[in-house]
């Protein structure tokens, strides 16, 4: 059977509550030693890649509650935004300057957030009003100079926002950056199996696991008679997760509050309690 097949590998220290065994995370085999094409990022210790299927199901929100989630547990964090056509990351986390070059012109310095979170966006090395028309592959190039050329420093966790999609760039990004593990981001109006079937299929070409599996936009509490109401209909996720041995399942409600945060730039203040499972999974 599928299921005797896997080679369950998860961080240490990490129990599942439910089981009170340590946490499944998808993973075929054993991992390859990376092939990292620079050594200047050698202080970043983790590198989780967020993913969806499309865009608009909240990917972005998701790498802004964990990033918000693993600094306010203390950890040096960053984010790589590598949505290069829709950046997003900079204006969530209230940044209004520009990246600037180091003083030999050899690197580039990454925005902090208020609370010290480093970022890296196509929005930091242009004006807001450019359009990024490039293709694929000119893309999928942009986000391993963005890895290379960033004075990333040390680094605890790295957050990646993918481009939307299982296509060519989030392959590129697995294959020349060190990521470690994946969160994959689905809404209840996905074809979820599919979704969670590519990216198990992607991940476990280059031996990453896939850490956890969020479905959001799952649910609206309603105020009026305050049952959960799933507004997008039948949540799936449980089945794709079990079928594919991920443990780690988070469901997020529809929350305008954290909408609002977004807009107003304070990605910081997102709450991570929904996340719970799979930052357990991440940060042991
Ligand atoms: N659970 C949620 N509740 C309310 N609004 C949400 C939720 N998730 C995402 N949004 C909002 O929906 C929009 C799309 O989310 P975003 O994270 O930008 O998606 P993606 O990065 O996948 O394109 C944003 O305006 C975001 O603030
Ligand atoms: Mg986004
Ligand atoms: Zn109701």
């Amino acid at each position: 059977m599928e299921q005797n097949k896997k080679v369950e590998v998860t961080p240490e220290n990490s129990i599942n509550p439910k089981t009170g065994k340590p946490y499944r995370t998808h993973r075929e085999s054993a991992p390859d030693p990376k092939t990292v094409r620079n050594d200047n990022n050698r202080g970043v210790k983790h590198v989780i890649a967020v993913m969806s299927g499309k865009g608009g199901v909240g990917k972005s929100l998701v790498t802004s509650m964990l990033a918000a989630q693993a600094r306010r547990n203390g950890f040096k964090t960053a984010i790589l935004d590598a949505d290069i056509t829709g950046p997003s990351i900079p204006k969530s986390f209230g940044i209004t300057g520009k990246a600037m070059p180091s003083a030999d012109g050899q690197s580039i310095i990454p925005c902090e957030s208020q609370n010290g979170i480093k970022i890296m966006s196509m929005n930091l090395l242009m004006k807001d009003t450019d359009p990024v028309v490039w293709r694929g592959p000119i893309i999928a190039s942009a986000v391993t100079e963005f890895w290379e050329k960033t004075t990333w420093g040390d680094t605890d966790y790295m957050f990646i926002d993918c481009p939307p999609g299982t296509g060519d760039v989030p392959l590129t990004i697995f294959q020349s950056l060190p990521v470690d593990g994946i969160v994959v981001v689905t809404s209840p109006q996905d074809l979820v199996s599919m979704i969670v079937e590519k990216a198990v299929k992607m991940a476990a070409m280059m031996n990453i696991p896939i850490l956890g599996l969020v479905e959001n936009m799952s649910y609206y509490v309603c105020p009026d008679c305050g049952k959960q109401h799933s507004i997008f209909g039948e949540s799936h996720v449980d089945e794709a997760a079990e079928k594919h041995g991920i443990d780690a399942v988070a469901k997020l409600p529809i929350n305008p509050q954290n909408a609002s945060l977004v807009d107003a730039g304070r990605a910081e203040a997102l709450d991570g309690e929904g996340l719970k499972e799979i930052t357990e999974v991440i940060f042991g």
